[in-house]
């Protein structure tokens, strides 16, 4: 049940740092492609008092979670929302919650930052638009976005070992790719999320932190 992505171990560290300076102090963090959950028990733990809702629509995925959750306990990690953010309405904003997300909890430590590791160039760029599209929904203003993988930027591969991941991406799926750093801002300027700032990560990664703006222009 308890899957592990080896790269989570490396990357975890580095990671906690960067959410530890951009997070708001306090709220809950949705997590979207959560994957084996590792990052999720690693995470949450470490950034109490703040909440991590972690979330994945593959169920074999949540499974994972869910019994990662049970193996590292934290009371501040939720279970494991079933979540493709290409759906018009995300659960968390539904009508109906989850019978276990009570919604006066919900309300009184409300969602300010959505986290997102390594998805959208291992997805269609559809679901990197439905990424865009949910935090513009459910971000408040001066909420947080935060992503985490390869990208390119002006067009250009940052190193041989990203090409040739792309390349093994786009050969197991053609909708699948490395993406090009100005097209994700572009997508997010679209739905009044402005670009911070971006942190070079070990594995020629990036993290890029997008905060949601007023709305108004
Ligand atoms: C490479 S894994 C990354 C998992 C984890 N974040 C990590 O870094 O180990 C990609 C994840 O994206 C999820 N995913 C793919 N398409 C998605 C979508 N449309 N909405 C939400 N998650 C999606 C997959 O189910 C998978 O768990």
């Amino acid at each position: 049940m308890r899957q592990h992505a080896p790269a989570t171990e490396r990357n975890r560290e580095p990671i906690l740092e960067v959410l530890l300076r951009v997070l708001p102090p306090w709220g809950t963090i949705l997590e979207v492609s959560s994957g084996t959950g590792e990052h999720a028990a690693f995470f949450a733990p470490r950034l109490s008092p703040r909440k991590w809702l972690p979330s994945d629509p593959n169920p074999q995925a949540r499974a994972s979670i869910a019994s990662w959750r049970t193996h590292s306990p934290s009371d501040n990690l939720y279970p494991p929302l079933d979540l493709d953010v290409r759906a018009p309405v995300w659960p968390v904003e539904a009508a109906t919650l989850p019978e276990w997300l009570n919604r006066s909890d919900f309300d009184a430590s409300p969602l300010v930052a959505i986290a997102n590791i390594n998805m959208i160039h291992i997805a269609p760029w559809s679901a990197c638009l439905g990424l865009m599209a949910g935090a513009g929904r459910l971000l408040p203003p001066g909420g947080i976005l935060y992503l985490y993988g390869p990208f390119k930027q002006g067009g250009e591969h940052t190193s041989p070992s990203n090409l040739a991941f792309d390349e093994a991406l786009r050969s197991q799926d053609p909708d699948w790719g490395v993406r090009d750093l100005e097209d994700v801002v572009a997508a997010a300027s679209t739905q009044y999320l402005t670009m911070l700032e971006t942190y070079k990560m070990p594995a020629n990664n990036l993290s890029v932190v997008f905060q949601k703006d007023s709305g108004i222009r």
